[in-house]
C-alpha cells in the first residue's frame, strides 16, 4: 500500500504512525521510498492490514453473522431460556459451514455470548429465562473459511421501560459516533473520544475493561480500540485496517465485577448495560462496515 493513498492534512498526524505532524515527517517523501505500510504497521504495532481477498472473506463471515442475529431477533420473547439462543446460533453457524469462535475460546463453554440487563458482556447462555422488559445482548462471531467477523446487538424483550430504552438508544448512538470517526488520518483516540464524550453527556458511563479489537485473521488482533480516549492520540488509522467498535455503556457507574464463572461481567452498581458491535474496514475515503446494520 502506497502512502500516497492517504489524505492527511499538513498538520494531521503522519499516516506512518510516527506521532509527528505529517509536514514534519513523511509529507513530500512518499515517492522516495514507497513506504510499505503493511510491513510498517506490522513491525510497529503488530497490526495485520487486510487485502482485497481477506476483506471479501471477512465480509462473507459478516453476512453470516448478521443473518444469525436476524434469526435470533425473531425468536426473542419472554419465556425463552438464553440457552435456546445458543442452540440456534450453533445450528445456523454449522449449517453455513462455519465454526463459532467463542466455543472453547480461552475456556469459554458456549457458542455465543448472551448478556441480560446488568450483564455487560460474556454472559454464558444457560437456564436464565428472558422476562418482559429485559434487554438482551447477543454477540456472534462466526469463523467462515478461516476468517472471523464479530458483531452484536442489544434487543428488547417484550415491552421496554424508560431505562431500557435509554441505555439501548445511547449505546447504539455511541457505536454510530465511533464509526463516524473512522477514516485515514484519524486516530484510535478519536474514536474513543467521540464515544466517551457522547455517553458521559447523556449521564451514562463507558466500560474500560473491554475494548474493540483488530479482527479477521484471528478473534482478537492488534490494535485495541478503547471506547474512551483523547483526540489525536493513539495509532493513526490507515486503509486496510479491520477492527471492531463495540462500546459497552452503563446507565450508572462504569465499574464492573466478574462472576465466579470467570466470564460474566456485570455492572458493580447493578445498573443496565447495553452494547452494539460492528466489524469495520478503513477505506481510502472513510470506512465500510463488514457487518452492516442501522
Ligand atoms: N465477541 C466478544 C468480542 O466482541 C468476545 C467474546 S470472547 C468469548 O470481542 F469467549 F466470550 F466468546
Ligand atoms: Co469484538
Ligand atoms: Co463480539
Amino acid at each position: 500500500m502506497n502512502m500516497k493513498l492517504q489524505r492527511a492534512g499538513r498538520n494531521d498526524p503522519c499516516p506512518c504512525g510516527s506521532g509527528l505532524k505529517y509536514k514534519k515527517c513523511c509529507l513530500g517523501k512518499e515517492t522516495a521510498g514507497r513506504v510499505d505500510l503493511k510491513q510498517l504497521y506490522f513491525k510497529k504495532y503488530q497490526i495485520r492490514l487486510k487485502g482485497p481477498e481477506d476483506i471479501a472473506a471477512i465480509q462473507k463471515a459478516g453476512r453470516l453473522a448478521l443473518d444469525i442475529l436476524d434469526r435470533v431477533e425473531a425468536m426473542i420473547r419472554p419465556g425463552i431460556a438464553t440457552d435456546e439462543i445458543n442452540t440456534l446460533v450453533d445450528a445456523l453457524t454449522s449449517a453455513a459451514g462455519g465454526v463459532s469462535a467463542p466455543l472453547n475460546y480461552r475456556g469459554y463453554p458456549k457458542s455465543v455470548c448472551v448478556s441480560v440487563n446488568e450483564v455487560i458482556c460474556h454472559g454464558i447462555p444457560g437456564a436464565r429465562v428472558l422476562n418482559d422488559g429485559d434487554i438482551v445482548n447477543v454477540d456472534v462471531t462466526p469463523i467462515l473459511n478461516g476468517y472471523y467477523a464479530d458483531c452484536n446487538k442489544t434487543f428488547f424483550v417484550g415491552t421496554p421501560g424508560a431505562d431500557a430504552r435509554k441505555i439501548v438508544t445511547v449505546s447504539r448512538e455511541c457505536l454510530r459516533l465511533g464509526m463516524a470517526a473512522v477514516r485515514p488520518g484519524n486516530t484510535v483516540g478519536d474514536i474513543g473520544w467521540a464515544i466517551q464524550q457522547y455517553a458521559e453527556n447523556q449521564g451514562c458511563s463507558v466500560v474500560r475493561e473491554f475494548v474493540g479489537h483488530g479482527v479477521g485473521f484471528d478473534f482478537h488482533e492488534a490494535p485495541q480500540i478503547p471506547h474512551y480516549g483523547r483526540k489525536r492520540q493513539g495509532v493513526v488509522l490507515v486503509p486496510g485496517m479491520v477492527f471492531t467498535i463495540e462500546p459497552m455503556i452503563n446507565l450508572g457507574r462504569k465499574e464492573l465485577r466478574v462472576l465466579g464463572d470467570q466470564w460474566t461481567a456485570v455492572t458493580a452498581d447493578g445498573s443496565l448495560s447495553a452494547q452494539f458491535e460492528q466489524t469495520l474496514l478503513v477505506t481510502p475515503s472513510g470506512f465500510e462496515s463488514l457487518t452492516p446494520f442501522d
